[in-house]
């Protein structure tokens, strides 16, 4: 299998780039730029390598460089924004800044041809996001595309096979990103397309088959995607020898529990424990109001029910989780500035007894894991669902968590979701639900006073999470939301609607 590089510089877009690879089927894999040496990528036969973007500045002495050697190995190489200019520089270029000339967001690109911009209009969209900009390309290259304002925004040195481009080709906003990309991976690099995903799954199945012959593997079940495309995988391979248990916190969406029992025992026939933990989960958060000490306490006592269930079940050899690509990446960075504690079952201790771990998803991203659930029959409903945070509902109830309030979440989200469904905002919208806010007001029902809690509605949209902006809900859909809230969920006298995006305000209310 033909295998692209993507040296990681530290900019914003750099999975995006790796994706877009994929997208072309070919393979490509993320190193961060400290992590792999010149000599270990000439070892893992890479066809190409791509620098990406970071914010830095080649001068600084504190931006990332990479040894010369890397130009001395024969593969090509796309440097992409920073990659660009870090690519100028090593090759013996001058860099300078651009002061009040830099260029953000769409921008004319005129393109004189050549290799990488082969078959490109001579004008066309690029996206840009520079300071700097290299200001004398280096010996041996030529340019192949300016702006108005950037004399060199794409470079070429064919006889090295060394290209750059200052702009994103991996943003749609790049009319011919993908053109760019394609004309590197295939023309420059000669890679075969031969990345599949049907073919994933069915060689995933058949090493599994073998490697875990006779072995008894646990696997946490939380009806999200990954796990759940992990649960799939593993029992065609092995069948009853998987075990998954279901942590069942009672902090669930309405009917959620039995759904996922439901689809995984009876349409799949998966060997399945559901453990119902709620009384124990509640008597845990009792009295808890701190955002951060929920998501601990929630976080130990899911894997304190997870290794109890395990002792039960006994003599496990191997352990599953669903990890996925990006969780891979970011595990390999700094955390200092991870902003909430996130309690997924990446995080189950070692102790619990196991030999091994399998991580059948470790080299894929969300969008590929989701194809494989489809292949292998994932009910739509699970494929597509909206992320669901590890802690649940408790993340959704600001203050004390108690019964009244989890119903309430629980049953304001039921509509939500409907109402969105019916009004087709599920496209427009990534992630929607409904927060329980600790505030209780005055209200009238009838000709009685209420006193109820006000209800938050929050949808947002977004690519990644990162960033999102709040989703322009027409009105007519928020009054039936809270005409409905209003008169179906007892306990609620107001609802509002977050007009916050991402940053500041995060997704999540805690
Ligand atoms: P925030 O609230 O940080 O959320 O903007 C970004 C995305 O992450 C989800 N989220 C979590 N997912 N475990 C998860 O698996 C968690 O503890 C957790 N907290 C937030 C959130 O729903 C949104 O999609």
């Amino acid at each position: 299998m033909d295998k692209i590089l993507v040296l990681d510089f530290g900019g914003q877009y750099n999975q995006l780039i790796a994706r877009r690879v994929r997208s072309l089927s070919v393979y490509a894999e993320i190193k961060n730029y400290d992590k792999i040496t010149s000599q270990e990528i000439r070892e893992n036969n890479y066809k190409g390598i791509i620098f990406t973007g970071g914010p830095n500045s080649v001068y600084d002495p504190t931006s990332p460089h990479y040894s010369n050697d890397i130009l001395e190995l024969g593969i090509p190489i796309l440097g992409i924004c920073y990659g660009d200019q870090l690519l100028a520089y090593m090759s013996g270029g001058e860099i300078a800044s651009a002061n009040n000339n830099s260029e953000y967001g769409r921008t004319n690109l005129i393109s004189l041809g050549g290799t990488i911009l082969k078959g490109l209009p001579k004008e066309s969209i690029c996206w840009m996001s520079h300071t700097d900009y290299i200001k004398e390309i280096p010996q041996g290259f030529v340019t192949t595309g300016y702006t108005d304002s950037c004399p060199c925004v794409a470079m070429e040195n064919n006889e090295k096979k060394l290209y750059g481009v200052q702009f994103h080709p991996e943003v749609t906003h790049t009319e011919y990103g993908m053109k760019i990309l394609s004309n590197f991976i295939f023309n420059v690099c000669n890679c075969t397309p031969d990345w599949k995903m049907d073919d994933f799954a069915k060689s995933s199945i058949e090493k599994y088959k073998k490697e875990l012959k006779d072995k008894k593997v646990l696997l946490a079940l939380s009806g999200g995607l990954d796990s759940s495309v992990v649960a799939l995988l593993l029992n065609k391979a092995i069948g009853k020898n998987l075990v998954c248990v279901f942590v069942d916190q009672g902090l669930l969406r309405k009917d959620e529990g039995d759904y996922v029992e439901k689809v995984f025992k009876n349409t799949f026939d998966v060997n399945l424990i559901r453990v119902d933990a709620k009384a124990r989960f509640l008597n845990a958060l009792k009295g808890v109001t701190d955002p951060e000490t929920k998501r601990k306490i929630i976080g130990k006592e899911f894997i304190e029910v997870f290794k109890e269930e395990a002792k039960k079940i006994g003599n496990i050899d191997v352990l599953s989780q669903g990890t996925i690509y990006p969780d891979v990446i970011e595990s390999g960075k700094d955390a200092s500035a991870v902003i909430k504690s996130h309690h997924n079952v990446g995080g189950l201790p070692k102790d619990i007894g196991f030999k091994g771990i399998v991580e059948p998803l470790r080299d894929l991203f969300k969008d590929e894991v989701r194809q494989i659930g489809i292949e292998l029959g994932l009910p739509h409903e699970l494929a597509y669902r909206q992320p669901f945070p590890g802690p649940g509902l408790a993340v959704r109830i600001i203050g004390e968590i108690t019964e009244e309030k989890i119903k309430i979440a629980q049953d304001s989200d039921a509509i939500l979701r409907e109402e969105f469904l019916k009004a087709g905002l599920d496209k427009i919208a990534n992630q929607y639900f409904t927060v329980v806010t600790n505030t209780q007001s005055v209200g009238v029902m009838g000709d009685a006073r209420t006193y109820g809690y006000t209800l938050a509605l929050r949808a947002v949209t977004t690519d990644d999470f990162m960033t999102a902006t709040w989703t322009k809900v027409p009105y007519e859909v928020l009054e039936k939301i809270s005409s409905r809230i209003t008169n179906e969920v007892k306990g609620i006298n107001r609802v509002t609607y977050d007009i916050t995006s991402k940053p500041p305000a995060t997704v999540e209310w805690e």
